[in-house]
């Protein structure tokens, strides 16, 4: 289901987006096939797995798979990391040539080969450098320059007014915030209301992120940052259907099957049969844990060989 608008909900730069949720970048999730599939149900844009600017330079081998998308996910935003401007910037500019709508920076990875060098969160510890690097991009490139940030590096360092503020006067032509610091990682809450400050502190479109998991809690989460859009994550692995502010339990058996297919069809067309089916099995149980299955049927399905192996097994699953 298309969300179909003839108002867009806010711009990213000149560039009109229609619709007020996005499917977060997910490393290892938001691939092709699944944001496509996202994008038929609601997300309004598409953003790349984070790209390390290093494997831009020089070469990796998943690099081409991250990099391709298809023209209707567009707005289709690559979102890279490094801890050095110039670098991103170089990287920035050989990804611009594959015609990506807008460059994001990462400044949310929390991982420790990430932020530990500075990159992702790391660059949260030095909001000047994050703006230098956010100036550089958006001098360098003919594209806007996006950010996706946490609140800082831990409860001691919460920076992320000034961060914010900075990559506002950098250029930044739109912002996404994780309610969390690096520290946090996933646990503990979202901080919705730092996320409403930042959203007061500038004027460039926010985005707000963390913890949404309902249909209920996008109008929430709306509510009470005053944020432009919704950026969801985890909770899309298993209900795409939240792009249609559908819960889980909404949605029929029937269209969980027919969406489960598409996808394994996708993931087949676009990593080859064998490797598609396996790739698809990390959706497949999220898709599947609502329904109560047998441990055995869900084995099963989970170590299925082929894929019409895959659907007579599917099939077998009541009504
Ligand atoms: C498996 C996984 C991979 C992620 N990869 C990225 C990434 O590549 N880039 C990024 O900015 N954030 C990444 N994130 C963070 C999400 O974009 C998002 O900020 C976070 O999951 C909080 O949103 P949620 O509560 O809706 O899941 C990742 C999260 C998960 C769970």
């Amino acid at each position: 289901m298309q969300v179909t608008q003839t108002h867009p909900s806010f711009t990213i730069g000149e560039i009109p987006v229609y619709g007020d949720l996005i499917l977060a970048p997910m490393d290892g999730f938001s691939d092709q096939p699944f944001r496509s599939l996202c994008r038929e149900l609601g997300s309004a844009v598409s953003y790349s797995e984070f790209i390390n600017a290093l494997d831009v330079l020089h070469g990796h081998p998943r690099l081409e798979e991250k990099l391709a998308f298809q023209s209707e996910e567009r707005p289709l935003i690559y979102q890279i990391y490094d801890s050095e401007p110039a670098r991103l910037v170089e990287a920035a500019l050989k990804l611009r040539r594959r015609g990506p709508d807008a460059i994001d920076l990462n400044l949310g990875c929390s991982d420790r080969s990430v932020a530990g060098r500075g990159a992702g969160a790391g660059m949260l510890r030095d909001p000047q450098r994050a703006a230098l690097a956010i100036g550089m991009l958006r001098r360098a490139l003919d594209i806007p320059v996006t950010a996706k940030m946490r609140l800082g590096w831990d409860d001691q360092e919460r920076n992320y007014l000034t961060v914010a503020q900075l990559l506002e006067q950098n250029g930044a032509s739109l912002i996404a915030v994780h309610g969390r610091t690096k520290a946090q990682g996933y646990s503990g809450a979202a901080d919705w209301d730092a996320i409403a400050r930042i959203k007061q502190a500038v004027s460039v479109p926010v985005i707000a992120n963390g913890d949404v998991r309902s249909a209920a809690d996008i109008e929430r989460v709306l509510a009470h940052t005053g944020c432009d859009g919704v950026m969801i994550g985890r909770a899309a692995i298993g209900n795409p259907w939240i792009f249609s502010r559908l819960d889980r339990d909404q949605v029929s058996k029937e269209q969980v099957r027919e969406v489960m297919l598409r996808h394994l069809e996708r993931n087949q067309a676009f990593y080859g049969e064998t490797r598609g089916l396996v790739l698809f099995r990390k959706y497949a149980s999220r898709y599947l844990s609502p329904l109560r299955l047998s441990v055995e049927l869900r084995k099963q399905l989970l170590t299925a060989e082929t894929s019409p192996d895959f659907l007579e097994i599917l099939d077998r699953i009541p009504a």
